[in-house]
């Protein structure tokens, strides 16, 4: 079974991310509306970061919501809103028991105050400094955005004389980018579509790509597993000859 014979993988220094897309195909193909699709994807995530954690992934990156899904419409988000507060609450204590680090990154500013409060404090309660795995949400996150908030910061830096031109580095950008990672292993995109949707654009560089037709609210961990095998299958050559 692909079970066992995937549980000798082992992902450590490994940092991936999914592009989670397929939640309102799936409800109108189950005749749900759309936010029961938003619903069915957040018991995803819990099975996928549980296996995440197995494999000891170094960090898994999740876009939850990107910058462009503000125009979605208002009745959507408002589902949304509330099932980031249901999904922190019901999650949390299992997060914790796992030793998993939350933290969301993007400008979700706009879901107000209560969504805000809940997200500090699940960040503040699973702050371990050794980590099983380090769970990123990408929450009204779009690369465009942070790349430019952070050329904002460096050029800021610059005319206070705080930084030199010739210092900027892959580091210096990396160190101003709201992303809680650096280079990208693993990029999985469910769904069916083949598009980066505006997501790690810097991270990027290197990542494998993979797609998959299946959309968010199916995804398995046997699927998930078959990913990262594939990927530990993969020879990365940077450039270079191999
Ligand atoms: C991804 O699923 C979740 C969000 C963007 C919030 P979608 O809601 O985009 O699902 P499809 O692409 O319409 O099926
Ligand atoms: C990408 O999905 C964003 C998230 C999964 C959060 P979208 O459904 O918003 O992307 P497009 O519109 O298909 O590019
Ligand atoms: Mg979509």
């Amino acid at each position: 079974m692909a079970k066992s014979k995937n549980s000798s993988l082992n992902l450590q220094g490994i940092n991936a991310a999914i592009i989670m897309d397929g939640n309102g195909r799936w409800a109108k193909k189950n005749a749900l509306n759309v936010t029961s699709g938003h619903e069915r994807g957040v018991d995803v995530v819990k099975k996928i970061v549980e296996s995440a954690a197995k494999v000891k992934l170094e960090s898994l990156s999740l876009y939850a919501f990107s910058t462009e899904n503000w125009s979605r419409p208002k009745k959507e988000i408002l589902g949304i809103k509330k099932l980031i507060i249901k999904a922190i609450d019901s999650q949390l204590p299992e997060l914790i028991q796992q030793e998993v680090r939350l933290n969301f990154f993007g400008d979700y500013s706009s879901f107000g105050e209560t969504v805000i409060d809940a997200i500090l404090d699940a960040e503040r309660s699973t702050a371990f400094e050794d980590p099983k795995l380090k769970l990123n949400i990408a929450l009204g996150y779009g690369g465009r955005a942070d790349i430019i908030q952070a050329t904002k910061l460096i050029a800021n830096k610059i005319k206070l004389d705080k930084l030199l031109l010739e210092e900027i580095s892959d580091e210096t950008i990396f160190k101003y980018l709201k992303a809680p990672i650096n280079d990208l292993d693993l990029l999985i995109r469910t769904g069916g579509d083949q598009r980066i949707s505006n997501f790690l654009l810097y991270h990027l560089a290197y990542s494998e790509i993979q797609f998959t037709e299946t959309l968010w609210p199916d995804f398995t961990e046997e699927e998930f597993l078959q990913c990262l095998e594939a990927f530990s299958n993969t020879e990365r050559r940077f450039g270079k000859r191999s």
